[in-house]
C-alpha cells in the first residue's frame, strides 16, 4: 500500500440517512455545491470527523462510478467508543460532516476466482467488490454471516442482484461459519477477501494457513489482538527531512514524539488500523505492531505506522 502525505478534507452534507438492516444506517453524502467527489476503488474507506477527537473510519459501500455521492453504512454499537452512537443518535439529514479520504488499505487485486467472506457490518467493503468482479464476469462467491437474518444489512439487495452467488448464514439458524469446509482445501488462483469482527478474521487466518501466502486479504477496523502489546523500550528516531533527533520513551509513540518536536503527521485511528500515519523508513529495523501491513509490506521493511509501531534496535531514520 502507498504512502500519502496529503489527504483532502472536505465538508459534505448528509443527503440521506436510512435503515438498511436492524441497527444499521446508510449515510449518503453529497458535496454542498454539487462538485464531483473524489474517485475511489472498491475496498476504500473514508474518515468521518464527527466531532473534535471523534474520527471514525467507514468503508465505502456505494458505486465507485457515481461521483455525486459517497455512501457508508454504520452499525449501532452502544458499547463502543461513541462514533456509531453519534451517527445513529445525533447526525441527521442536512447536517454537515467533515470527511477525509478516500484511502484504500484493502484493494481488489486481479484474480481468476474470488471468495468473499463477510461477518456482520463487514459486508460494506464487499458490496463494491462483488459488483466489480461480477461486472467483469469473474468467478466469485460470497459467504455472509450475521447474528440474525434481520441484522444482515443489504441482504435483500444482494439476494435480488446476485441470486445463488451469495450464501447467507445467520448464526441463529446455521451456527458459526463452517470455515473448515470453506477453506480446508486450498484452491488455485482464488483470492480470499474477509472483513468482519476480530474472532472471524482470526478464524479465517487460522483456517487458511495452507493457502498460498498472498491469497488472503483482510480488512480490520479494530486492532489485531495482542499486536500493540509486548515490551516497550526507548529508542532514538532521526527525522531526515527536518534533521531532528528525538528520544522516544517507553510510554510514548513515535507519532507523539514527532508532534512534540513540531513535526506533525496525518493521523486518524492512532490504533494501527487505518493506515493514515504510514511513514517511510530510511534506516533501522522496525517492530511492526499495526494491523494494516501484510507480510509482503513488512518484509520490505521500508515503511511503518508510527502511531503504534516501534524500533527493534536503538535507532530508526524516518523520511519526515
Ligand atoms: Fe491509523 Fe496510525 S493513525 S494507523
Amino acid at each position: 500500500m502507498g504512502i500519502s502525505r496529503v489527504e483532502v478534507e472536505r465538508d459534505l452534507v448528509v443527503a440521506g440517512k436510512e435503515a438498511v438492516g436492524e441497527g444499521v444506517v446508510r449515510l449518503t453524502l453529497h458535496d454542498p455545491d454539487g462538485q464531483p467527489l473524489p474517485e475511489w476503488e472498491p475496498g476504500a474507506h473514508i474518515d468521518l470527523k464527527l466531532k473534535e477527537d471523534l474520527v471514525r473510519q467507514y468503508s465505502l459501500c456505494g458505486d465507485p462510478g457515481d461521483r455525486s455521492s459517497l455512501e457508508v453504512a454504520v452499525l449501532h454499537e452502544p458499547e463502543s467508543r461513541g462514533g456509531s452512537s453519534y451517527v445513529h443518535d445525533v447526525l441527521a439529514e442536512g447536517d454537515t460532516v467533515r470527511v477525509r479520504g478516500p484511502r484504500n488499505n484493502f484493494p481488489l487485486e486481479k484474480s481468476k476466482r474470488y471468495l468473499f467472506i463477510a461477518g456482520g457490518i463487514g459486508i460494506t467493503p464487499m458490496l463494491p467488490m462483488v459488483a466489480a468482479v461480477h461486472a467483469r464476469g469473474a468467478d466469485w462467491n460470497l459467504v455472509y454471516g450475521g447474528r440474525t437474518r434481520a441484522s444482515m444489512a443489504f441482504r435483500e439487495d444482494l439476494q435480488r442482484a446476485y441470486k445463488g452467488r451469495v450464501k447467507f448464514r445467520p448464526q441463529d439458524e446455521f451456527g458459526l461459519l463452517d470455515l473448515p469446509s470453506l477453506l480446508g482445501k486450498p484452491q488455485r488462483k482464488t483470492a480470499i477477501y474477509v472483513c468482519g469482527p476480530e474472532p472471524l478474521l482470526a478464524a479465517v487466518e487460522a483456517a487458511s494457513q495452507k493457502w498460498p501466502k498472498d491469497a488472503l486479504h483482510v480488512e480490520r477496523f479494530a486492532p489485531k489482538r495482542d499486536l500493540a502489546a509486548g515490551p516497550r523500550t526507548s529508542f532514538e528516531v532521526e527525522l531526515a527531512q527536518s534533521g531532528k533527533r528525538l528520544r522516544v520513551s517507553e510510554n510514548m509513540s513515535i507519532l507523539h514524539a514527532a508532534a512534540g518536536a513540531g513535526v506533525s503527521v496525518l493521523k486518524s485511528c492512532e490504533e494501527g488500523v487505518c493506515g493514515t500515519c504510514q511513514t517511510k523508513v530510511l534506516a533501522g529495523e522496525i517492530d511492526h505492531r499495526d494491523s494494516v501491513l501484510d507480510d509482503r509490506d513488512r518484509a520490505a521493511g521500508d515503511s511503518m505506522m508510527i502511531c503504534v509501531s516501534r524500533a527493534k534496535g536503538d535507532r530508526l531514520v524516518l523520511d519526515l
